[in-house]
């Protein structure tokens, strides 16, 4: 199949078809999920705790998205590709947000970048991305790297104040210039509230039923990373058991020599080499 378009996106929300986006942070993940028929991959900066072991998402560098967006990018050359901007890669300037999203378009051929926050200031810096010539899409709501902020990883908009607030948020991303926005961690009338005003494609996470797309990590529903389950992901395999299972069958057949047997899982030489190697 053909790689996605903005057209398609948009001809997809007018025909109330479901976009399908699923995060990916290497070749091997990125290659399965083109195989499945995903529409949108996003390689986050959640990359920071799923493949890179930090508790939360500021550590990551612009190096490392770059890296990792190049490794999707590579086991996905036909699917909408969307690089995360990592934190204080577009929170200084203008300038050197157009300058960091450019590196993910330019070195790692990215469709799309996408950034946190739903100000004034991030507002210019949609702008300005947008007017470069790359795709934008915004992402409100619970977001990651106002942790500190918002006390932690706990749903947003739950009060009718609140609620409105994001709403207004998703307005101002929008007439920003943004392709699309990412609404995260909200109840179900606040992700169809942005749905129903939008003039743009909205995808939700933990978002409720309504958004025009759906994202999950994909360690998360594929069961590999334990360490929290947000309540809204959906276990779709228990990969990680799997995994360990493996590991553990192998550790035990090599400590009691039943791996490899070498009439299977060896290379052969014939007899007589191995005759005249021998003497
Ligand atoms: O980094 C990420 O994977 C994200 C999603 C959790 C929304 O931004
Ligand atoms: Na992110």
């Amino acid at each position: 199949m053909a790689k996605k378009t903005i057209n398609d996106f948009t001809q997809m929300v007018e025909k109330g078809e479901k976009i399908v986006y699923l995060t990916a942070y290497d070749y091997l993940t990125a290659k399965m999920q083109e195989k499945a028929g995903v529409d949108m991959i996003l390689v986050g900066d959640s990359l920071g705790m799923v493949s890179l072991g930090y508790d939360t998402t500021f550590p990551v560098t612009m190096d490392d998205m770059v890296r990792h967006c190049q490794a999707v990018r590579r086991g996905a050359p036909n699917t909408f590709i969307v690089g995360d901007m990592p934190y204080m890669s577009y929170q200084k300037s203008d300038e050197e947000a157009v300058a960091n999203a450019g590196r993910l378009v330019k070195e790692a051929l990215v469709d799309c970048i996408k950034l946190e926050g739903g100000g004034e200031m991030i507002a210019s810096r949609v702008r300005a991305i947008q007017q470069a010539g790359i795709l934008v899409m915004g992402h409100i709501g619970l977001t990651p790297q106002f942790m500190g902020q918002i006390g932690g990883y706990k749903a947003q908009g739950r009060s009718a104040a609140a609620a409105m607030k994001i709403v207004d948020q998703a307005r101002v991303i929008e007439e920003a210039g943004a392709f699309s926005i990412l609404v995260e961690g909200v109840p179900p009338a606040v992700g169809k509230a942005i749905t129903e005003k939008a003039g743009i494609p909205i995808l939700g996470i933990g978002a409720g039923s309504y958004t025009h797309g759906q994202l999950l990590i994909y360690a998360d529903m594929v069961g590999m990373y334990d360490n929290f389950t947000p309540k809204f992901v959906k276990k779709y395999a228990n990969v990680g058991e799997v995994l360990v299972k493996a590991f553990e069958e192998y550790t035990r057949e090599v400590r009691q020599g039943q791996f490899p047997i070498d009439t299977e899982h060896a290379y052969k030489m014939n007899d007589e080499e191995v005759k005249e190697f021998l003497t």
